[in-house]
């Protein structure tokens, strides 16, 4: 069965000889053309048309009003929750199934995951279990603040995140948080070009981030976005990313601790050739999943389909496996066979900086920890 598998990905990828990464970039437009022409200007660090350029495209593919271009998905996440809020001793909601950046990005600010269980369908934040969290676990005080009632700290924002690039349902997420006056900032690194409701991922909470590493749908080397509709996080997500400097012709005065989060022209001229390739990629990319979908349905193993009202950009495609001891033997036999795959992240809650962080149930995340596997979906040229 496994050399099956592994046989046709070798076709699906055209490739019998060489290892088939799981996901690799691709550049076929005018990336080289750009980045001369950047190398030819001088302004290859960060100040410079290009990063002008990307944030328009990005506003515009997006429907946001703001889009600020940062170092990498990381700072955007730091910066994000710094914008909405989020303070020293507060509680942050996510799920323990996502990407260290998450709650790396937390950390930073001093404040602490807590970690509420995912979807088995969605693979992302459980509107049922987040349901019940805020009913059972948490209080209020007078101005509608939400606190958590085992520790009385603060639960300032929630951040889902967008699995593998397919969307949780996050305008339930949305609604439940605003009536706990709780922020929620989109981990969209994974998911650009992804809907929910025909919206763009990413636009449905106060801000949402994007990440261009080298491993995602379009790259710009390594870089991120902030997208946003209000005036004053889009003010302060640029303010605050490019060390909080006064605009004026030739002082230097800055008046916010601010951060050297800017994206480098050089960076963001790689970014805007991949973003006129970025609905093509995603076409090609879904195409692939239909391939998947058909060939792993006549060998009956569960292939990750996008959920409901979604349209997914299926940035990694995954499937589930029977238990941890095939899915240890299913990895075994593919990397050795040159296709890679990779397990999902251990879980956040049993690393050593996050192991005392507040966890509710998350039965889900802990079974499809044991299960899913992601397998090779680059763009096919
Ligand atoms: C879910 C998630 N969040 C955040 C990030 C961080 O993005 P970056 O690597 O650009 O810092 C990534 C990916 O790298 C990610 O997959």
């Amino acid at each position: 069965m496994y050399s099956k598998i592994v046989n046709f990905i070798k076709d699906t990828f055209n490739e019998t000889e060489s290892l088939i990464p799981l996901h690799e970039p691709r550049f076929v437009g005018n990336e080289k053309q750009y980045i001369n022409d950047c190398i030819d200007s001088t302004f290859v660090s960060s100040v410079g048309k290009y990063v002008d350029l990307f944030e328009e495209k990005i506003k515009q593919f997006t429907g946001a009003k703001y889009a600020v271009a940062t170092a990498n998905g990381t700072s955007a996440l730091h910066l994000s929750l710094l914008i909405a809020g989020v303070k020293s001793g507060d509680l942050v909601i996510t799920q323990p199934l996502t990407f260290i950046a998450t709650c790396n990005s937390i950390s930073y600010i001093g404040a602490q995951p807590l970690f509420v269980d995912v979807d088995k369908e969605t693979l992302g934040l459980s509107v049922d279990k987040l349901e019940s969290f805020f009913l059972t676990e948490t209080y209020s005080d007078i101005n509608g603040n939400t606190f958590y009632k085992r520790t009385n700290q603060r639960i300032a924002a929630c951040v889902p995140m967008h699995t593998f690039g397919h969307p949780v349902k996050i305008d339930q997420i949305v609604s439940l948080c605003d009536k706990h006056k709780v922020h929620v900032i989109e981990d969209a690194a994974e998911s650009l070009g992804s809907t929910y409701m025909d919206k763009q991922t990413g636009r449905f909470g106060k801000l949402g981030v994007y990440s261009f590493n080298g491993n995602k749908t379009i790259t710009c080397g390594g870089g991120g976005v902030i997208i946003t509709d209000d005036d004053n996080y889009g003010y302060l997500a640029k303010h605050l990313s490019t060390q909080a400097k006064k605009p004026h012709p030739w002082n230097f005065e800055h008046d916010y601790i601010g951060y050297n989060y800017r994206l480098p022209n050089l960076n963001a001229a790689l970014a805007c050739a991949q973003m006129e390739n970025l609905s093509s990629f995603i076409s090609n990319k879904r195409e692939l999943s239909r391939t998947y979908k058909d060939f792993f349905s006549t060998i009956e193993i569960q292939f990750v389909d996008e959920p409901i009202n979604s349209k997914s950009n299926y940035w990694l495609n995954a499937i589930v496996l029977k238990d941890r001891n095939e899915r240890d033997a299913f990895l075994e036999f593919t990397n050795s066979n040159n296709v890679m795959t990779r397990p999902v992240w251990t879980l956040m809650n049993k690393l050593d900086m996050f192991k005392n962080a507040p966890c509710q149930n998350i039965d889900n995340a802990l079974w499809l920890e044991d299960r899913l596997v992601n397998i090779p979906s680059s763009v096919r040229i």
